[in-house]
């Protein structure tokens, strides 16, 4: 079986052909991405306007590049996987409504994917030891949710960020410290030169009873230190962002286990734009390693992380809820039940 996974919910415009075997085995035949990143790093953060521009230039060349890339006609996909929400509504579109051409013309189904559930269905692309009940972990630049999967379907929200999103966070104190946007992967390479403890930030609600996150506090310290600290030199700078990230790690981790011990889990699925972030696998890994707990943390291949069309198709293998093109609309807003 081969699906067309199409993702275009923010600056990302990406298409994919995955194929499945009998035993849901999924690999990659093509992964395209196309991102207007550059633009919005010379603005400090995504113009929705000037995304959607971008996504309606790109969204028939990547579909096309996906297809002759995996060597594949139409007449050789089952169906189309497509990000209904959540996102920007004029980026959404673009997508949605290619997919609902495309279904009319090739005479295939849609499967509407959520964009939250692709991040995390990421894992599942070569994967096959993944056991539930599952504690699912996005943390992405507009999310940061926990969630309990008990099986494919099975899916309740535990807690999510009050304000700020991991990535945001990351985002937003970049450009405290005028790094380019986006800051995760940049912050991530200074805090290399760093010291973690050079600056005790707030861990903000790690140790409150439920798993809801807020990140807006730290980078308001973190700011406040900025300030109080006049020019940074290159020493500085390398201290505030490994203090930074370790602030960050610190409360997803804990949470997440938390999480992870209440409900028992046999797996953590981490998925999101943070995600690819090593200093996060190696946190998790050292901190199971000293828990108890008998549970396997899986993450996407880094280049499966951020927004990419190949999560989408995967997703749709598992949640595979076929619509004739009349019935999906872009949801900006869709969240989990
Ligand atoms: O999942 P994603 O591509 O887009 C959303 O759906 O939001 O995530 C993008 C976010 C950005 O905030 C970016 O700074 C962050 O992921 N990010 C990272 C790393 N790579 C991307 N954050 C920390 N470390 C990284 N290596
Ligand atoms: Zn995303």
């Amino acid at each position: 079986m081969k699906i067309l996974g199409i993702e275009t919910s923010c600056d990302e415009t990406s298409a994919a052909v995955i194929a499945v075997d009998n035993n849901n085995k999924i690999s990659v035949l093509s992964n395209v991405v196309s991102t207007s990143l550059l633009l919005h790093s010379k603005t400090g953060g995504i113009i929705p306007d000037v995304a959607a521009r971008e996504q309606v230039k790109f969204i028939i060349p990547v579909i096309e590049k996906a297809m002759s890339d995996a060597n594949c006609s139409d007449k050789e996909i089952d169906s189309i996987a497509v990000t209904f929400g959540p996102g920007l509504i004029g980026s959404l579109l673009v997508g949605v409504e290619t997919a609902k051409t495309l279904s009319l013309i090739w005479d295939k189904p849609i499967i509407p994917v959520n964009h939250l559930l692709g991040h995390i269905y990421a894992n599942f692309i070569e994967e096959q030891k993944i056991e539930f009940p599952a504690i699912a972990l996005i943390v992405s630049g507009g999310h940061t949710d926990l969630l309990l999967i008990k099986n494919h379907g099975k899916i309740s929200w535990l807690g999510g960020t009050r304000d700020d999103a991991a990535g945001e966070a990351y985002d937003k104190i970049g450009r405290l410290l005028n790094l380019p946007y986006p800051a995760g992967p940049v912050i991530e390479e200074l805090a290399k030169k760093g010291d973690p403890k050079a600056f005790n930030f707030p861990r903000p609600m790690i140790g409150s009873g439920d798993f809801d996150f807020s990140f807006s506090g730290l980078k308001a310290s973190v700011a406040r230190e900025i300030e109080s600290q006049g020019k940074l030199d290159e020493k500085t700078i390398a201290d505030i962002c490994a203090s930074t990230q370790d602030a960050i790690i610190g409360v997803i981790n804990r949470k997440t286990l938390k999480a992870a011990k209440k409900y028992k889990a046999k797996s953590i699925l981490i998925g999101g734009g943070v995600a690819a972030n090593q200093k996060l696998r190696d946190e998790f890994e050292r901190e199971i390693k000293k828990s108890e707990l008998d549970t396997k943390v899986f993450y996407p291949p880094k280049n499966l992380c951020t927004d990419n069309g190949a999560m989408i198709a995967a997703a749709a293998v598992f949640n595979n809820k076929k619509v004739p093109w009349q019935e999906i609309t872009a949801n900006p807003e869709l969240y989990f039940d």
